[in-house]
């Protein structure tokens, strides 16, 4: 039976980076779905559709081509038969509008059937918000990144990008539609104040308590 860890937290946590290297390291396939959230959010934008209108978005979905190829142990997004570059996933525009569009119950419903299955394709390192609480609820491999809103915040400045993250946090905790939350029975680690090798030891540590056989 494939594994599947989930791996939760709010924006600019080190949740991707953490998720990324313990991909690496279990020689697990790695599954971003902020990403899939980001491409969703694209495609709205791109077909000129205001990003706060709910039912405008909900009308457009079914004209969204979206697939998740795998290459480098990695899920990557392909919108309308093209491959998104890092720069427009993570645009000033899309970071403004992304937390609108993701939470739309019918964009949830779609991104999430793909998400489950995704388990084709063996053992799973998957971030976002819901995983452990909404997408892969029965797996006992559940982990919650958080550091401070201080450290977030200067980690987004060094990325060069405007984000306003407590303005995304806000909305991804208050919607109704599967918020941000600590999964149960999650291991919650804070990495505010230790390095990402420590991080990335940290979750393995936890998993390995968990049973995870490596
Ligand atoms: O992880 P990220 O910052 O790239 O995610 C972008 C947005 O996508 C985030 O503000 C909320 C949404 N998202 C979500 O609602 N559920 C997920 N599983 C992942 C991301």
């Amino acid at each position: 039976m494939p594994s599947v860890i989930t791996i939760d937290g709010p924006a600019a946590s080190g949740k991707s980076s953490i998720a990324r290297l313990v991909a690496k390291q279990l020689g697990y396939t790695f599954v971003g779905t902020g990403n899939m959230y980001r491409a969703f959010t694209w495609a709205v934008l791109n077909r000129g559709i205001d990003p706060g209108d709910a039912a405008a978005v909900v009308a457009v979905l079914p004209s969204i081509v979206f697939e998740c190829p795998v290459s480098d142990g990695q899920t990557h997004v392909r919108l309308d038969g093209h491959d998104l570059t890092a720069d427009q996933l993570n645009s000033d525009a899309v970071n403004a509008a992304v937390s609108l569009v993701a939470r739309v119950p019918e964009v949830r419903t779609r991104l999430v059937a793909d998400q489950r299955a995704l388990i084709r394709l063996g053992s799973l390192v998957m971030e976002g918000r819901d995983i452990g609480s909404v997408v892969f609820p029965d797996s006992p491999f559940k982990i919650y990144i958080d550091a401070s809103e201080e450290v977030r915040a200067s980690r987004r400045r060094a990325q060069g990008q405007a984000d306003n993250l407590a303005e995304r946090d806000r909305i991804d905790k208050a919607r109704k539609s599967s918020p941000l939350v600590v999964p149960d029975g999650a291991t919650l680690i804070d990495n505010s104040a230790i390095t990402l090798d420590e991080a990335v030891q940290l979750v393995l540590q936890a998993l390995n308590e968990r049973g995870l056989k490596s």
